[in-house]
């Protein structure tokens, strides 16, 4: 069966066309990420309106990128939620029409669960499994038992992994998003320049709040000794929040995996693109005999295969209704 998939929840316009649960045919993603560095962040109404320009065009090139005419399709996939309602409401409404015009069913797909299971687009699905979604609105473990089981292990308390990384390239003048440039210019830094930690020790939640604001004194304190902070010094800084953040994230998640003995951490969300971070989990992973499935990079950030993927798993598996199906007229 052929599903489309459409992806809108934050400034990403995305669509895909999947065959099967496995098999990726397009993953089209047009970003507005342009329209919004100058403010250091999301503008809502920018995302929004980005969206209606880019939809129609963005399922069209993702229908001719697989060769497929719509009346081959089977099902639409839409995320619905969580995410920026206005961003959402223009994808929703849009499959929404689509599904009405096309008579399909359609499927709404949990933005969050999309992430987890975007590894299970290249791997063989077992479960259960301890999920980790790392990404600039949720950082959180989950203990997935089927497709329709899962339990909240721990979230973190404050801001997401990846809100740290872009508040803190934001106090370094990075610009927006963080995660990239910190990621590149951590290469040429020493890890242990700075001894930042992350809150809430021992247990299981995350906090990467107090890390963010512990960047904020260091730089604000050594710019009034030094007038500005050099290429070294801000190069450091981004290795130890990098390293910080990832031990942190490594840590916890291996606790997790033990205490609910699932022995496989699946990684999604946009923050799983950092290359550090995909190498401290996998040693992790080779030295405690747990099976590491991180999701491919390019279904790390915000993607609509990873909505296909899930909504055709969710609507095969739903052989009574018990998946909530948007109904095209409303409701
Ligand atoms: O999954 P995503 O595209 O959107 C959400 O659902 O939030 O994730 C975006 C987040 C941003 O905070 C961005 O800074 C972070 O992912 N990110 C990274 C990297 N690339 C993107 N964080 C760390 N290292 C990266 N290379
Ligand atoms: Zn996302």
């Amino acid at each position: 069966m052929y599903t489309l998939g459409i992806e809108t929840s934050c400034d990403e316009t995305a669509a895909s066309v999947v065959c099967g649960p496995q098999k990726v045919l397009s993953n089209v993603v047009s970003s507005s990420l342009s329209l919004h560095a100058q403010y250091g962040g999301i503008i809502p109404e920018i995302a929004s309106r980005a969206h209606l320009e880019a939809i129609c065009s963005v399922v069209d090139t993702a229908l001719k990128a697989a060769k497929i005419s719509h009346k081959k399709l089977g099902l639409i996939a839409v995320t619905q939620g969580p995410g920026l309602v206005g961003s959402l409401l223009v994808g929703i409404s849009f499959a929404r029409s689509l599904a009405l015009a096309w008579k399909l069913p359609l499927v709404g797909v949990n933005h969050v669960r999309a992430h987890m299971y975007a590894s299970f687009i290249e791997n063989k699905i077992t479960f259960p499994f301890v999920g980790l979604v790392v990404s600039g609105g949720h950082t959180s473990l989950y203990r997935v038992s089927s497709l329709d089981r899962e339990e909240v292990i721990c979230s973190t308390r404050d801001d997401a992994a990846g809100e740290a990384f872009d508040k803190t390239a934001k106090i370094l003048g990075l610009g927006y998003p963080g995660g990239p440039v910190i990621e590149r210019l951590a290469k040429s830094g020493n890890p242990a320049a700075y001894p930042f930690r992350c809150s809430c020790g021992l247990g299981l939640d995350f906090s990467f709040s107090g890390i963010k604001t512990a960047v904020l004194y260091k730089a604000g304190g050594l710019k009034k000794i030094y007038g500005r902070l050099s290429k070294q010094v801000i190069a450091d800084m981004c290795a130890s929040f990098q390293d910080t953040v990832v031990r942190d994230l490594v840590v916890k998640s291996m606790r997790a995996v033990k205490k609910s003995r699932a022995m496989t951490l699946v990684v999604g969300g946009g923050v799983a693109f950092n290359g550090y971070l995909r190498d401290r989990l996998a040693q992790a992973g080779a030295e405690n005999g747990i099976r590491i499935l991180i999701a491919p990079k390019s279904y790390c950030l915000d993607n609509a295969a990873m909505v296909a993927s899930l909504g055709t798993r969710l609507f095969s598996a739903d052989k009574r209704k018990k998946y909530l199906r948007l109904d095209p007229l409303g409701g």
